[in-house]
């Protein structure tokens, strides 16, 4: 079997992740890592026994190396995945996929003229219960969806300084609701706020009203002790209630309560082997950058609307 040659491109929190997952996998050849703190790029490199880079022209220039992974903190990434682009390489760039649209229309176009690979980090489509409710969704069992409810809340990841709680939580659910409810968003009111530990806001409360008339609410903040992420489908016949952490599903109408099983795996695995199939078979991408678009899209209006205290119609 064809193993793609990867590297990933900063190796903080998120990064070492995904270094561990490809230092694992059968389908991907972890050829090399570049971070520009030295300190940790040595210290990744040498944990997973990879080569390390902390000059990022260098590390481009790798032999085999035809794929990266981009987990910089969020206003880096419109330079880095241009300088990946531009080095031909194939690349998966973390959630938010940039801090504005405009640098987002930027990658998508100059991945298209390069012909190379982009994908979006919305690993939530890879959550084995996301995967299950869409197939409940899709065979009908709870009816027509009325409102999905998500809840992302803990407090505030100290190292997250360059995006709000919009931008790098709610974008999870907003790209999770457009998966599931296989819509686009037409209207958004939201309401936001910071307790200015953050320059950022830190807390929104987003409602979404999708094409059909679907509604999606999502609560998200940095200020609750505990991380909670949940989603609650609610619909004409049946509710579902997915534990995103668990990946627990509970299915209830007014006879019964199931819980169907799905077994558990983890979900950055499944996407890193989702990106690394993607180039194996030349297949579409997905999530792709127009995905990561149109989420900037509904994250942008979320925030004018916390700031206007007005309800924003989207042009889709
Ligand atoms: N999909 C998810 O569930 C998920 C989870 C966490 C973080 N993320 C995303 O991953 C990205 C990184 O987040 P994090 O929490 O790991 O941040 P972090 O601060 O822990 O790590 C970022 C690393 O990038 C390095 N770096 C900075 N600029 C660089 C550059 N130009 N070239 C190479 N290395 C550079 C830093 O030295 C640091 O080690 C963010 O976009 C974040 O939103 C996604």
């Amino acid at each position: 079997m064809k193993r793609v040659a990867i590297g990933v491109i900063g190796t903080g929190f998120w990064g070492e992740n995904q270094v561990r997952v490809l230092r694992q996998s059968r389908m991907a050849d972890l050829v090399a890592i570049c971070d520009t703190n030295e300190k940790r790029a040595r210290e990744i490199g040498t944990k997973y026994a990879v080569p390390w880079y902390t000059d990022l022209d260098k590390f481009l220039r790798v032999s085999r190396l035809e794929a990266v992974t981009v987990c910089t903190p969020t206003q880096t990434h419109l330079k880095v995945g241009l300088l990946a682009i531009e080095s031909g390489k194939n690349l998966l760039v973390e959630k938010p996929m940039t801090g504005e649209e405009r640098a987002a229309d930027r990658l998508v176009s100059s991945a298209r003229k390069a012909g190379v690979k982009l994908l979006v980090g919305f690993i939530e489509r890879f959550n084995p219960g996301v995967r299950a409710v869409k197939k409940m969704l899709t065979q009908k069992i709870v009816g027509d969806v009325i409102i999905a409810t998500g809840r992302r809340v803990a407090r505030w990841p100290i190292r997250i300084g360059d995006v709000g709680v919009v931008k790098d939580t709610a974008i999870h659910d907003i790209d999770a609701m457009r998966y599931l409810l296989e819509e686009e968003v037409s209207a958004v009111f939201a309401q936001t706020g910071s307790l200015r530990k953050h320059s950022y806001e830190d807390y929104a409360e987003i409602m979404l009203r999708f094409k059909e008339g679907t509604t999606g609410f999502i609560d998200a903040n940095w200020l609750t002790p505990r991380k909670v992420r949940t989603l609650i489908i609610t619909g004409s016949d049946a509710t579902i209630n997915l534990d995103y952490i668990t990946q627990d599903i509970t299915l209830e109408d007014s006879k019964r309560l199931v819980k169907p099983y799905t077994p558990w795996a983890e979900p950055l695995r499944l996407e890193l082997e989702n990106f690394v199939t993607t180039i194996i078979n030349d297949t579409k991408e997905s999530p792709s950058g127009d995905d990561a678009l149109r989420a900037i899209r509904v994250c942008d209006a979320a925030l004018k609307s916390g700031k206007t205290k007005t309800l924003l119609t989207m042009a889709n």
